[in-house]
């Protein structure tokens, strides 16, 4: 691919497709490709199942720093945030990176392999990395009636500079104006005066601009290997929550998006579901919290020390929802505090958690089934969450990690959430923060060398901009 492509393609546990998305920095922005096993390329299964590469999407509205999206059983969303990843910045004096709470988030819906007739939902400015599943509402002639996502959606830019290990600027108490009010809670904090000084936005009049959203904007270019350990003030500006998002798709002309609101207020990231059911309506996401911050992006600030695994009953959750409706978008299902879910003896509680010992922090958890062939309601949890650990016991006076420190390999019962069933020593550690993932065997073996699917025919399009584009890209590599 001439353009980078997504960390999260997806792939159908049904159909064996591969879908994912690439970004550029030249319009449209977004292409699309959906790739097929190969031998549906062969067409066994017949030309429903061709290769479709690089299709543009059309109608995003710049270019972007895009990590995930969503994927159901017939549609796509591509998610088109404010956070943008644009040279074009710098002649604006701004970062590559930037931010503007200002302008809204927005969310493509269309079918798998149709982008021209992408609808876009439009709501409130926040970030999303990571979508947990995404599923049809199907009605009784099977007629898909909305798209519904599980994503955890972030109000704050702690994670973005944690992740690329850069200086976050200091949040400074914030001063709310009437821009902020209305759009609260707002992606960002204030930062101090020096950056909201070199970060006013061009694009707006004097009359328009506010120091509030002038200081919204990221610095992601200054890199250090200092990190500044952020400080809270204002704890609901730096939620991590495990959002619901519904976009009905009949009888909406205006693309409304219907439901909006969280799970828990417990923090929560890198979301992973039972294997068959990342385009399903799946019962349980499992994730990572903290039980010592309530903000996520606060711990992993401080270098991402996970010491709680969630697994979170969506079906319990939005039939609560159903019941007693929370606010839209600021709204929240399970008001409850990582200590209060800790807390909980009920042995049917919709929020489950494991603590681990002190000193010991892990990683993203990732679902594996017992039986390959499972997945109803009854046998989602029927296996096991694997993921590293490491003793912090084994740092130095210092606070250092000697080279011979090394990492575990946990084994937890999905089903109660307490059972450590076994703990493999590693032959190193594994630094924190890295994502997870488990493959079988099977998965390994179909693997494809890169040079089998890496050719590409030149693109389809044609016109004098397509054409333009291509060069464009040719000479920036
Ligand atoms: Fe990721």
């Amino acid at each position: 691919m001439k353009e980078w492509t997504t960390g999260h393609p997806k792939v159908d546990p049904v159909t064996g497709e591969m879908i994912l998305f690439h970004c550029t920095f030249i319009p449209p922005y977004i292409h699309y490709s959906v790739i097929p096993t190969e031998s549906a390329s062969n067409g066994v299964y017949g030309a429903s199942f061709t290769k479709l590469l690089n299709k543009p999407v059309p109608g995003v509205s710049g270019a972007k720093m895009m990590h995930d999206f969503g994927v159901s059983s017939n549609h796509t969303v591509i998610m088109d945030l404010p956070l943008s990843l644009d040279p074009v910045n710098n002649l604006k004096g701004l970062p590559v990176v930037s931010y503007d709470s200002s302008k809204p988030s927005r969310f493509g819906v269309f079918p798998r392999r149709d982008p021209t007739q992408v609808r876009w939902f439009e709501t409130d400015a926040c970030c999303i990395f990571h979508t947990a599943n995404t599923w049809d509402s199907l009605d009784s002639r099977g007629n898909a009636e909305a798209v519904n996502m599980l994503a955890c959606r972030l109000t704050s830019a702690t994670l973005v500079f944690s992740a690329g290990n850069i200086t976050a600027p200091q949040p400074t108490p914030k001063t709310v104006t009437k821009v902020e009010k209305a759009r609260r809670p707002s992606f960002f904090s204030s930062y101090d005066a020096e950056f909201q000084s070199r970060f006013s936005d061009p694009e707006k009049s004097p009359e328009t601009r506010d120091e509030s959203t002038e200081s919204d904007y990221l610095l992601l270019a200054a890199h250090s290997t200092t990190k500044i350990e952020p400080s809270l003030t204002d704890a609901d500006d730096e939620q991590c929550r495990l959002y619901y998002l519904r976009m009905p798709l009949f009888n909406n002309p205006s693309n409304h998006i219907s439901h909006q609101f969280a799970l828990s207020a417990v923090p929560f990231e890198f979301p992973s579901t039972h294997p068959n059911l990342g385009m399903h309506a799946a019962r349980y996401i499992y994730g990572c919290s903290v039980s010592t911050s309530d903000s996520f992006g606060a711990a992993l600030g401080k270098a991402a020390k996970i010491d709680v695994i969630m697994k979170m009953d969506a079906h319990a959750l939005l039939a609560r929802a159903e019941q007693r409706p929370p606010k839209s978008v600021t709204g929240c299902v399970d008001t409850r505090s990582v200590p209060e879910v800790l807390a909980s003896i009920d042995p049917c509680d919709s929020i489950k958690a494991f603590k681990f010992p002190p000193g010991i922090y892990g990683q993203e958890p990732r679902f594996v089934p017992r039986h390959t062939n499972t997945g109803s309601p009854e046998d989602e949890d029927d296996g096991f969450l694997l993921f590293y650990t490491f003793d912090e016991a084994q740092l130095d006076d210092e606070g250092e990690c000697p080279l011979d420190a090394v990492s575990e390999l946990w084994i937890l019962d999905a089903r109660n959430m307490k059972d450590v069933l076994c703990k493999i020593r590693l032959p190193q550690r594994v630094p924190y923060g890295l994502h997870g993932n488990w493959f079988t065997e099977e998965e390994i073996k179909g693997q494809r060398a890169v040079e089998r699917v890496r050719r590409l025919p030149e693109m389809e399009e044609g016109g004098v901009w397509q054409s333009v584009r291509r060069r464009l890209i040719k000479a920036v590599g």
